[in-house]
């Protein structure tokens, strides 16, 4: 079985998953920024924070967008700490996040029991520069491990840095990460294991972690993007085989 997309709250369906089950969670949570003020980050939707007023696509909506920091970190810790149950001695955690909120994921990775062992930076080429200021072109990535890293059951040497824009052509999701970048991330899980994505939204994660000959399990919380990442996974398990022995599981939250 290649992939299982289970639609739910992370938390619920993590809870339901088996100890030791992945060897890598790879994910990009909402990160309850974007904004100068707790006000400005707590009452927007996703689309009012990370959709340019100029932008020429209508993609829907997603939540979990409206908590301050501390709640952020709480609601984080929880789900990292099921995800480091489900994770493989020796397993990595992958997690994307902006400047404002780095602090918040690094706190909450490490409370969910994982070790921090560095952040990468996400390059966005196409980013608009601003008057009188630095150009706001990274993103991050916080990578961690559940204890030693197990270099000789994966032997690879990875890039600390990435650069490629977000998606524009067939764009499904507001916050769609580069599948370029995805396929390069993935290869921190061994060949052939098995990677977690929680909040998963149009799949990204999946489809990379297909085309590059791993399983995938992927969670998320709205109907409307596990119906866009189960057609993405499908198109490119079709694209690599003939298999077509997925399981779409759910709704169980
Ligand atoms: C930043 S987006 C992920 C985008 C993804 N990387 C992509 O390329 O499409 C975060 C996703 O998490 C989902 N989400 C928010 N809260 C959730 C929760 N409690 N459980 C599962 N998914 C959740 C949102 O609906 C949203 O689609």
């Amino acid at each position: 079985m290649p992939f299982s997309l289970h639609q739910g709250d992370a938390l619920t369906v993590l809870a339901s998953l088996p100890d030791d089950c992945v060897d890598a969670v790879i994910t990009d949570p909402p990160y309850n920024s974007g904004g100068r003020t707790a006000t400005e980050r707590t009452s927007r939707t996703a689309r009012q924070k990370y959709t340019s007023a100029g932008a020429e696509h209508q993609l829907a909506d997603f939540p979990g967008e409206n908590m301050d920091q501390r709640s952020f970190t709480f609601w984080l810790t929880q789900i990292l700490t099921e995800a480091h149950r489900l994770t493989r001695h020796g397993g990595a955690l992958v997690l994307f996040t902006d400047w404002r909120q780095a602090p918040a994921m690094s706190d909450a990775l490490q409370a969910g029991g994982w070790l921090w062992r560095g952040t990468m930076a996400w390059h966005k080429p196409a980013t608009r520069p601003q008057k009188g200021r630095f150009k706001q072109e990274c993103e991050y990535i916080h990578w961690a491990s559940k204890g030693p890293v197990d270099a000789a059951r994966n032997p690879v040497y990875l890039p600390g840095f990435y650069s490629a824009s977000q998606p524009r052509k067939d764009r499904r999701h507001i916050t769609q990460k580069p599948v370029e970048v995805m396929r390069e991330l993935v290869k921190i899980a061994p060949p052939g294991g098995t990677i977690l994505d929680f909040c998963m939204g149009s799949g990204s994660t999946g489809v990379a972690a297909l085309m590059e000959g791993y399983d995938f399990i992927g969670v998320e919380k709205t109907e409307h993007y596990t119906q866009i990442a189960s057609e993405r996974l499908t198109e490119a398990l079709h694209a690599s085989t003939d298999r077509d022995d997925y399981e779409l599981a759910g709704p169980e939250a």
